[in-house]
Formats: C-alpha cells, sequence, structure tokens
C-alpha cells in the first residue's frame, strides 16, 4: 500500500510526512494509550489490540478505550491478531506483563504473554508482509547497572549479598579488590544480565524481534524504557513501578516509604517522552536496513535518587515527607542509570519534560483507577513485592 501523504493538525510547518496506520498492542495500557495519543497528534491512525488484563486493569474495563479502531483480544490468539493487521504499515508491541507480579507462580503468564504473544505477533505479521516493528524494550536487560572501579575500570558487580545490605552497607564493591565503585552509564552494548522472569521475558522479546527481522527481512527497533512516569500510571499493585507507590501514599494522606537509604540511582522519564520516543522511531524504521534490529535506550538522561525522586512527590503534593526505612529487598539492583545518546543522535529525539517539571505534575496527576480492589486493607507486605527498578 503506498501510504497517503498529508501534513499532521498541529505539526510545526515543515515536510509533510507518509500517515501511517499503526497497530498499538496493549494501547489500553499506560504507556501505550500515550502512544496512541501522540501518534494522533502527528497526524498517524492507531488500531488497538489490548486483552484489558486484570492485573493491569483491575478496575475493569477503562471507560474509554483509545484508538480509531479498538479490538479486545489477546496478542497469543492468532485469529484476534491477524484480523487486527488488517490493513496496517507498522506494529507498535506494547502489550506485556509488567512488574515483578506476585511471587514464580506467575511466571507461565508472563512468559505466555510476552514471550508467546511476542511469537504469535511476528508469525501473523510475516503471514501478513507487515515489516516494520517498534518494541517496548526495557532497561531490566541489564541487570545491575554500570561501575567503574579506580583500579579495575569497568566492572560488574553481582548480587548484594544480604548481609551487607542488613548492616545499611548498599553500595556494591569491585569484584576484584573489594573497593567502593562509582556509578556510570549503561550503554547499549553492555552485557545483558536479566535476573527475573519479567526481565528474561522482555529480552526474549528482542531475540524474537531480530529472528523475525532476519527470517523475513523486517526491520525492528527495541526502545528499552528506562522507569516510566506520568498521569495514567497504574496505582500501586505489585505489577506497577516505585514512582507510583509514592504518589498512591500521597493521595492516602502517607508518607512515602523510601527503601536503603534513598541512594538508589534511577533515570525517571515522562510518559510523554517515551510516546513521542515512539512516534519517532515508527518513523524512522521504515528507513531501516531490511533485515535489521536495534536496541536504543530510552531515558530523561537526567539520573537522581529514589529519596530524590519521594522528596521532589512529597514536596509538589504538600507532604507528608518521604520516610527512609532501611527496608531492603534481596535482588534490588542499587544503581542502573541509562546513556540515551544513540536515541537522540541516531533518531533525533529529545526529551522535553525536566525532572521537576514531571514529578510537580504527577504529584497531582490522575492514577489509573483501581475501584473495587479494596486498596486500603491490603497493607504494606503486597506492596513490597514490587521492584524499586521498575518494569
Ligand atoms: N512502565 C514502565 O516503567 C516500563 C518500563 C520498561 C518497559 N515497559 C514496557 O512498556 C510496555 C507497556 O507497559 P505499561 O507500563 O504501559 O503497562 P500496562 O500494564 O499499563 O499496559 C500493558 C497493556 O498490555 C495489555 N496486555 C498485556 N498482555 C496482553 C496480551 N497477552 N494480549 C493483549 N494485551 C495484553 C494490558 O491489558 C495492558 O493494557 C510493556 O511492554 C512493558 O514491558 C514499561
Ligand atoms: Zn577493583
Amino acid at each position: 500500500m503506498t501510504p497517503a501523504r498529508r501534513t499532521p493538525p498541529d505539526a510545526v510547518p515543515g515536510p509533510s510526512v507518509a500517515v501511517m496506520r499503526v497497530l498499538i498492542t496493549g494501547g489500553a495500557g499506560f504507556i501505550g494509550s500515550h502512544v496512541v495519543a501522540a501518534l494522533a497528534a502527528a497526524g498517524h491512525e492507531s488500531v488497538v489490540l489490548d486483552a484489558l488484563l486484570p492485573s493491569a486493569h483491575p478496575g475493569g474495563t477503562p471507560p474509554q478505550l483509545p484508538g480509531d479502531r479498538v479490538a479486545v483480544g489477546d496478542v497469543r490468539d492468532r485469529e484476534a491478531v491477524a484480523d487486527a493487521l488488517a490493513g496496517v504499515d507498522a506494529v507498535c508491541h506494547q502489550a506485556a506483563m509488567v512488574g515483578l507480579g506476585k511471587d514464580f507462580s506467575d511466571a507461565p503468564l508472563y512468559v505466555g504473554c510476552n514471550d508467546l504473544g511476542t511469537a504469535v505477533l511476528l508469525a501473523e505479521m510475516a503471514s501478513a508482509g507487515v515489516r516494520d516493528l517498534v518494541l517496548a524494550g526495557s532497561m531490566v536487560v541489564y541487570g545491575e547497572g554500570r561501575y567503574e572501579c579506580s583500579r579495575h575500570g569497568t566492572v560488574r558487580p553481582g548480587p548484594r549479598a544480604e548481609a551487607d545490605l542488613r548492616a545499611g552497607d548498599y553500595e556494591p564493591r569491585c569484584p576484584h579488590c573489594g573497593t567502593a565503585l562509582t556509578p556510570g552509564l549503561v550503554t547499549e552494548d553492555a552485557p545483558v544480565d536479566p535476573r527475573n522472569v519479567y526481565a528474561s521475558t522482555k529480552l526474549a522479546q528482542e531475540h524474537l524481534a531480530a529472528a523475525w527481522a532476519r527470517a523475513t527481512g523486517g526491520r525492528a527497533v527495541s526502545l528499552r524504557y528506562h522507569n516510566v512516569y506520568g498521569p495514567g500510571m497504574p496505582r500501586d499493585t505489585p505489577y506497577a513501578g516505585v514512582a507510583s507507590f509514592f504518589r498512591s501514599a500521597l493521595a492516602r494522606g502517607e508518607a512515602p516509604r523510601v527503601y536503603e537509604d534513598g541512594g538508589q540511582r534511577r533515570d525517571f522519564v515522562h510518559v510523554h517522552d517515551v510516546a513521542a520516543a515512539n512516534a519517532v522511531a515508527l518513523e524512522a524504521v521504515r528507513e531501516r536496513r531490511p533485515a535489521s534490529f536495534a536496541a536504543y535506550n530510552t531515558g530523561s538522561g537526567e539520573p537522581h535518587t529514589i529519596g530524590e525522586m519521594a522528596a521532589a512527590l512529597a514536596d509538589a503534593h504538600g507532604g507528608p515527607d518521604p520516610v527512609v526505612t532501611g527496608e531492603y529487598r534481596l535482588g534490588d539492583v542499587r544503581h542502573v542509570t541509562a546513556d540515551s545518546r544513540a536515541l537522540r543522535e541516531e533518531l533525533g529525539w529529545r526529551p522535553r519534560v525536566s525532572f521537576a517539571e514531571g514529578m510537580k505534575d504527577f504529584a497531582s496527576a490522575p492514577l489509573r483507577d483501581t475501584r473495587g480492589r479494596g486498596r486500603e486493607s491490603r497493607g504494606r507486605r503486597e506492596e513490597s513485592a514490587v521492584t524499586l527498578s521498575g518494569a
């Protein structure tokens, strides 16, 4: 199909862009619904396929589903995917089970939705001749971030020992000489080290996408998102991220509870910037070489600590102030921050929402409704089942 050309409604004057019809899997979710909005603003059409999983939509069906064409269906269902792909130029694959889940019994669900679902989607794209894919990747594929030792250069510390965490000794040490390390920025060529089921499924999605590209001549880009936050973020479920717990606690009039000493470094990237990165990647992917796959870190480039994030949110909300608890969870990584230069330089993406602005806005932004879940009665145990490393 030869795409029509038109100038998007609110585009700045410049060359017109080819209108695309894009299938957004998971388009009813937190990030997917913002991608639909970003594509509409750029003059593109959206087809949404979303299973409305109860873990992501515990309050039931959202009142309004985004998209020009919407289907409630599962990416593991060949027929539903084939129908959704009709007339589509490119796919933006956001559908996935996110977070760490309740416990290991969730593993088949994660592998099913994330990896079997991706395989079904790619097989149907191959049959339908759809060649362009943008995948929602994740920083979790890297495990513990990048560190420098003054004597040994770049090193990769293993998981932290519980005795150290209990003693309040949170910083990972050089695996060779035991001295304190300086955290750095992870680049896309860093070795992967997925440390939980979710992380393994996110990495497998990339491997499947690369295999599909080689086998079909397709073009795939994975955007490895950092910790995404912003309006519409789900409330504090075992499937949500740390910004959502703090925000939800404040909404209940409670202090955000910060683990360790609050010095864990992350990159909090606003959902509007992530949605824009998807729109940019969808426009760029079709110009790439056939049979290609590339991954791009997608972060604000402005690392902050978890403590700073809690303080910024509490301040904008008007209190209460965060409490640093010294609690810890085995398996949490201490620092991981992305180097997102490649996405800026190669695709021309620019994050626009600063940390200060974004947190101020998020402190009063609506979260996704979780009606009927009895949030108040769940207490802390379930809250602490969620990873600080985000999705
Ligand atoms: N939120 C983050 O910080 C973050 C960070 C890194 C990567 N990601 C990735 O971004 C993507 C979107 O995440 P989100 O935060 O918007 O999560 P979300 O749970 O809000 O949205 C995911 C959507 O996918 C749908 N879905 C799940 N399994 C499906 C299936 N089998 N078939 C059809 N639909 C299905 C859900 O119903 C939901 O609407 C995911 O791929 C996630 O791994 C998110
Ligand atoms: Zn050393």
